[in-house]
This record gives structure tokens, C-alpha cells and sequence, in this order.
């Protein structure tokens, strides 16, 4: 295979799952806010694949979409709760039916943070699609309406999702090989 193929230990996901997967959260969306006006918020960078990937399924809820870039203060990965806004979105929230959409939940910190900073605009409603969740990561609870999958606290890319910036690109989730990081 080729070299990125060969830095991937085992296919978590596959591109059909997580397709199949997408429907099935389209239906729900679809038949819950039911011709209502959604913004959907994607949060850069991880979430640019769910975004493409769910918005266009979606048959029945008319949308727009905006983006959010955040980044936690704080050392190395450790996620410290705290979260510096690196770009804000452009469309004023007030009286919107917002959804916020996540490629995964880890720590829950991130998503945390930007529900009650996200609410404290005058939302409608606020509701989050996730793709994945690590259940037993999880430092704060996140109330999440979609969820794709709950998955093993393993170190995890692609369908979004890096390490060091890359393999976000690739169509299916897998856990990375020891030599990646091991340099
Ligand atoms: C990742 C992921 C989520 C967040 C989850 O983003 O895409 O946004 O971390 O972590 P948490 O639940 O522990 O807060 P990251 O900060 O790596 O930025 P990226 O999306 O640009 O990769
Ligand atoms: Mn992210
Ligand atoms: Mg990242």
C-alpha cells in the first residue's frame, strides 16, 4: 500500500460505515427541525469532512453554514478547558436554530466551552452532531443530540482528524501505527 496506508495499525471505520452512519443521522435531523432554518457550525479544522459529508445529506432542512477556529490554552495536547477564539463566526446568532458539528468529542472541554459561549448569543436552540466520542476520555459531560460513534480511547485520525496536521484527508477513521510517533 502506500506510505500513508502503511502508518495506519487498523481501519476503525470505514468510508461505507461512516456513510451509512451519516444517513442515519440525516434522517433524524431532517425529521426533528423539519423545514426549519439551521445553522450549521462547523468547527475548524476536524469538522470539515462531517460538515461536507452530513450537510449534503440532508434533504429536508434548509441550512447555512458558518465556522468556528478555536484553540485551548494550555500545554502540548492536554485540552485545559480553557479556549482562545482564533476566528469568530460571521453570522450573528440571534433567534437562530444553531447546530454545532463535531468530527469527536474527547476530553469534552472544547465542545463545552463553545455550547454556553455559543447559547450566551441568543440562540433558538443549540444542538450538537458529533461523528465520534470517546466515552471513557471524557472529563466534563456533553449533552449531544447525534452521535455517530462511541469509540475506544485510542489515538485516532483521518475523516478530518490528524496527527501533526496530517492524514485528515484520509476517507476512513483508523488508529495510527507506534512508528508514526515513535518518529
Ligand atoms: C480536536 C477535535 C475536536 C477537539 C476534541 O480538535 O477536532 O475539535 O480536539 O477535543 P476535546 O473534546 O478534548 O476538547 P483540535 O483542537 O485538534 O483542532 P483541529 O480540529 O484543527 O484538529
Ligand atoms: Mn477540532
Ligand atoms: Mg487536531
Amino acid at each position: 500500500g502506500s506510505a500513508r496506508e502503511q502508518d495506519i495499525k487498523h481501519i476503525l471505520l470505514t468510508e461505507q460505515q461512516i456513510s451509512d452512519k451519516l444517513d442515519e443521522l440525516a434522517a433524524q435531523i431532517d425529521a426533528d427541525y423539519a423545514d426549519r432554518d439551521v445553522l450549521l457550525v462547523g468547527v475548524l479544522k476536524g469538522a470539515v469532512m462531517v460538515m461536507a459529508d452530513l450537510s449534503r445529506k440532508l434533504k429536508h432542512t434548509r441550512t447555512s453554514m458558518d465556522w468556528m477556529a478555536v484553540s485551548s490554552y494550555g500545554s502540548g495536547t492536554k485540552s485545559s478547558g480553557v479556549v482562545r477564539i482564533l476566528k469568530d463566526l460571521d453570522a450573528d446568532l440571534t433567534g437562530r436554530h444553531v447546530l454545532i458539528v463535531e468530527d469527536i468529542i474527547d476530553s469534552g472541554l472544547t465542545l463545552s466551552w463553545l455550547i454556553s459561549n455559543l447559547r450566551s448569543r441568543g440562540v433558538a436552540s443549540i444542538e450538537v452532531a458529533a461523528m465520534l466520542r470517546k466515552p471513557d476520555a471524557a472529563k466534563v459531560e456533553v449533552d449531544v443530540k447525534y452521535i455517530g460513534f462511541d469509540i475506544p480511547n485510542e489515538f485516532v485520525v483521518g475523516y478530518g482528524l490528524d496527527y501533526a496536521e496530517q492524514y485528515r484527508s484520509l476517507p476512513y477513521v483508523g488508529t495510527l501505527a507506534p512508528h508514526v510517533y515513535e518518529g
